[in-house]
């Protein structure tokens, strides 16, 4: 493989075995115009395509990726791949340009009107549309031409999440040998949620092309596991070696539950002072002895935030002498808002911060301090260092890195992580949080009192087993575990032939 080009010497990072083409609906790097018309370049914010980002480096691999603007397309040329990042011109982004129609149908449409509530278990809430499905197997098969392009026999094709169930096969079709791997990033519901969607099949087919399919934690796996046998009845399930065997491949499915860059988050947080965190309060309006609880989210109906604000109503209601003990800060991101649901959700969470900000808020105080716009790195940083509590809530969540970012940002060992028991994040880290079901208002309102008032001694000791373990299953271990699994695949599919 690439990695021993010897042109790296870090000891720890993973290695990759052979050439990597790395599959996701997001690009790593996005062309936009600044004030002048100038294209410049966005770095990564963050997660995964950050942490990909200097693997591929290392590896010079290709990354293919929807190219997402006219800014991008000045800047890429007519041959469709850049050099990235922009200095180092180390490996390739090659990207696929969407029409409006492709981007509504396959994006807005079938990935996050079905495959999305779907996946989270929200039968209800997913819309069906012929265009649509016909859409998301057209930019499927477009994806996977690329991908048939950009491989030689000693590529390993890595697909990311939900967008891509189906180009498995279709690279599988045109490359029988290639080395697949998939990492789907939600949550795999059970069967009798799964089986309410009419493409269950093809969608089942498409994954099984995979040599290896990852998921967070080890009950998706079994829900996967469990579709397939009922779904098929000639393919041979094997639970406790999580093994498919279907259409003459053997599919290895197996958790990887997904971390963060723990030292570089530490690093950052550490960069913060107490003064800008005094200086963020003050501009914010936030009183000087005021605690605050934070949450940060994308704003999704997954992640439970119309339910975080009743529970602080409940909080705040049934306990009149903690109004203005404690502010709580929503970072929220908008997300998808083309579409109607997340439009409601908007407006549900708006209505309810101006009900709770004007039944509790005084003159010298405002409950909830809503922040829907940009922060700069030094205010981010602060927040997470220094807020006393952080809230995740979410519903329905496959890992939730909100929780752990915040975590390995406590470099003070200081805070308090109210974690919901329906994340990923909770199989590693519930035993040192304190556990909230999201639903249960009364419970979280009283969690969130618990935090609050906890004391110096159990806030180190829980956050300090929290800290340890994201920094030990970081995002470097999960790529390694990752990347082993392929290799491991890779070696028996070998052996196999060499018999
Ligand atoms: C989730 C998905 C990712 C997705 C992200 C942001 O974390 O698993 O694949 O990129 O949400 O959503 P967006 O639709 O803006 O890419």
């Amino acid at each position: 493989g690439r990695t021993d080009d010897g042109d790296s010497n870090d000891a720890d990072a993973p290695s990759v075995p052979g050439d990597l083409v790395v599959v996701s609906n997001r690009q790593p790097y996005s062309h936009e115009y600044d004030d002048e018309g100038n294209v410049v370049v966005d770095e990564p914010a963050g997660g995964l395509t950050a942490g990909l980002d200097p693997v591929m480096q290392r590896v010079h691999g290709t990354w293919i990726a929807w190219g997402d603007g006219e800014a991008d397309r000045e800047a890429t040329g007519d041959d469709d791949v850049v050099r990235m990042p922009p200095d180092e011109e180390a490996y390739d982004l090659k990207r696929i340009w969407l029409s409006d129609d492709e981007v509504e149908a396959y994006y807005y449409g079938y990935s996050n009107r079905v495959l999305w509530p779907l996946s989270h278990g929200g039968i209800w809430k997913t819309e069906y549309a012929n265009r649509h499905w016909r859409r998301y197997q057209q930019v499927n098969g477009r994806f996977a031409d690329a991908v048939v392009d950009a491989i030689d026999e000693d590529s390993v094709v890595w697909f990311q999440d939900y967008h891509f169930a189906l180009a498995p096969r279709m690279v599988r079709e045109e490359a029988p040998d290639a080395l697949l791997t998939h990492f789907w990033h939600i949550t795999w519901p059970g069967w009798d949620t799964f089986r309410a969607c009419p493409q269950a099949d093809d969608l089942l087919d498409g994954l099984l092309a995979n040599d290896v399919l990852g998921f967070h934690v080890e009950r998706y796996c079994q829900n996967f596991l469990d579709c397939v046998d009922q779904a098929f009845e000639d393919a041979f399930v094997d639970y406790e070696d999580n093994r498919v065997q279907y259409d003459g491949h053997t599919t290895y499915v197996q958790a990887f539950p997904l971390g963060v860059d723990a030292d570089g988050i530490a690093e950052s947080a550490a960069s913060a002072d107490e003064e800008s965190w005094r200086a963020f309060k003050q501009d914010r309006g936030i009183p000087e002895d005021s605690k605050v609880a934070l949450g940060v989210d994308r704003l999704d109906y997954t992640k439970g935030i119309v339910e975080r604000l009743k529970a602080l109503e409940e909080f705040w209601k049934g306990r009149p002498e903690r109004q203005g003990e404690l502010t709580y800060v929503q970072k929220a991101d908008e997300s998808r808002s083309l579409i109607p649901e997340y439009q409601n959700l908007q407006t549900n969470v708006q209505e309810a911060v101006e009900r709770i900000n004007e039944r509790f808020g005084t003159d010298e105080w405002t409950p909830v301090i809503y922040i829907d716009d940009w922060l700069d790195s030094d205010e981010l940083n602060a927040l997470y260092r220094y807020s006393d509590v952080m809230l995740v809530s979410a519903l329905r969540d496959g890992m939730n890195l909100v929780a752990k970012e915040y975590v390995a940002s406590q470099v003070d060992d200081d805070g308090v992580l109210v974690l919901s028991d329906q994340t990923g994040a909770y199989e590693q880290l519930g035993e040192h949080s304190l556990v909230v079901n999201p639903h249960d208002t009364e419970g979280f309102a009283r969690a969130i009192e618990d935090a609050m008032t906890m004391d110096e001694a159990e806030r180190r000791e829980r956050m300090s087993a929290l800290r340890e373990n994201v920094h030990e299953e970081n995002l470097d271990a999960w790529m390694a575990d990752v990347f082993a699994a392929a290799e491991e695949a890779g070696e028996r599919r070998s052996d196999a032939d060499r018999q």
